[in-house]
């Protein structure tokens, strides 16, 4: 399968809870050329069961009656799916399920969170480049979709020079760089000085990634490095206009857009509450940060922002349709599934499980709150943002040391208030009426 073209572009980065379907959708219309969803975890989506939904055209991949992964065929020929994998196995089965609705699959070898490094996956296999490689080969050589990666650096240059050569040498057609060291923290400058040696080493495309915060900062790491592509992730989930080479857009504008993109898509509540809280969380006086934190469905979410006349007349679209009107669910055609039965068995018990995971997440959350209070990656704020942009200078030299994030503390808070909030709410229909949260870690928020 022909790779895609990373020319000049700008891309969404994979952002797990941020990056799914209706952030990828606007992201495009608003001019991304590319589009990563969040790092899906090979288990997670290895056997999922394929469902097209009648109404909209969206496709979910169910596992056990829960969508694991939302996508519409519009995204498909700039859509990468980052698996999270240590198992070259397990990785080929993820990317075989959803060979049909993706263009290229990508390995996330860059994650530095305890949950990722634990099970040999992300930052982890960076230690063990063998490994590393024999995933990719495996993905190259039996996936039929073109394959990429995405790493971090070592402070070490040629140890970096090193892996990079040996990962291309598996065939991969693009290479993402994380100019952060395993454990440098988001807040910490992106070393964009050490991108240009990379560029140099290898000859696949290199996709910049770290700090770039402005439409032009393609521009500039081209200049600085040689790039090919640059990749935004906080600048994006703080405002996805990024993408617009005309300018951001106010944030009032995103909100709605985003909200509609929201209802059209199906996008499960808790999910459309946390994306929006996150453009949000730079501003946490504003009342409507307040009320979006206590918004306990898609209606009272809508009412923050006075768009339940919006809603209603979608419902009224709906029920005229006759598909359901609970905007947790997704319609679709009978038959779709492999046995529906047992899927709807199996979304009975899918709560449980979920209850399980849920608790389970609790606690090793509980675990790394003690050593990772104040490192849990927040987006940027927008003061951070204006400050980075008029500091980031061509060669980098000139970057401000003070760019210091405020205390995260409130946002521990909201992300276990949220979490708790998740757990409340935990959609009670089973894969008939359709479960649409999608399966999404705490890795990176
Ligand atoms: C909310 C959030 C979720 C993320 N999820 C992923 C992920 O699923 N996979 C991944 O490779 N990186 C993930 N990252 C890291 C970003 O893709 C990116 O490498 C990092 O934020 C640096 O880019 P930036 O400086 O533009 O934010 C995530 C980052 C954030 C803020």
């Amino acid at each position: 399968m022909q790779a895609l073209d990373y020319t000049n572009a700008r891309i969404l980065a994979p952002m797990v809870r941020i990056g799914t379907l209706p952030t990828r959708l606007m992201a495009l219309e608003y001019g991304a050329d590319l589009v990563y969803t969040p790092e899906v975890v090979d288990k997670a989506i290895a056997g999922a069961v394929r469902v097209v939904n009648e109404d909209n055209g969206t496709i979910d991949y169910l596992q056990k009656g829960v969508s694991v992964f939302r996508t519409h065929p519009s995204e498909k020929s700039k859509l990468v799916f980052q698996i999270g994998s240590a198992n070259a196995d397990l990785a080929l089965e993820a990317a075989l399920t959803v060979a049909q609705d993706v263009s290229t699959v990508d390995l996330n070898c860059g994650c530095p969170k305890r949950f990722s490094v634990h099970g040999g996956m992300g930052a982890a296999l960076m230690e063990e480049p063998e490994k590393l490689c024999g995933i990719l080969r495996k993905l190259v050589e039996h996936s039929g979709l073109p394959v990429t990666c995405k790493i971090r650096i070592f402070p070490d240059r040629e140890r970096t020079i090193k892996l990079v050569k040996m990962i291309e040498a598996t065939g991969i057609k693009a290479l993402a760089v994380h100019c952060r060291y395993r454990d440098q923290r988001p807040r910490e400058r992106a070393h964009w000085d050490r991108l240009k040696e990379i560029v140099e080493a290898v000859s696949i495309p290199v996709i910049a990634n770290g700090d770039a915060w402005e439409y032009e900062h393609l521009g500039k790491l081209q200049d600085l490095s040689g790039a090919t592509a640059v990749m935004y992730a906080r600048r994006a989930e703080a405002n996805v206009s990024v993408f617009r080479k005309e300018g951001l857009l106010p944030l009032n504008e995103i909100v709605t857009a985003y909200i509609r993109k929201c209802l059209e898509t199906r996008n499960h509540h808790s999910n459309t509450k946390y994306v929006l809280m996150q453009m949000f969380v730079d501003d946490t006086k504003d009342p409507r940060y307040r009320q979006l934190c206590e918004a306990k469905c898609f209606r009272a979410v809508c009412k923050v922002f006075g768009m339940e006349g919006e809603l209603d007349a979608w419902l009224q679209s709906q029920q005229a349709k006759g598909y359901p009107t609970d905007l947790d669910s997704v319609p679709r055609k009978a038959g779709e599934m492999a046995n529906k039965d047992e899927a709807t068995n199996a979304a009975n018990t899918a709560q449980k499980h979920k209850q399980q995971d849920l608790r389970k997440r609790k606690l090793e959350q509980q675990e790394v709150e003690g050593e990772e209070k104040n490192e849990i990656s927040a987006p940027a704020t927008k003061k951070q943002m204006t400050e980075i942009s008029s500091q980031q200078t061509i060669n980098g030299d000139h970057r401000s040391s003070s760019r210091i994030a405020p205390t995260e503390t409130s946002r521990i808070e909201e992300i276990i208030a949220e979490e708790k909030e998740v757990d409340n709410n935990l959609p009670s229909a089973g894969a008939e009426q359709g479960q649409t949260k999608e399966v999404t870690s705490l890795l990176y928020s």
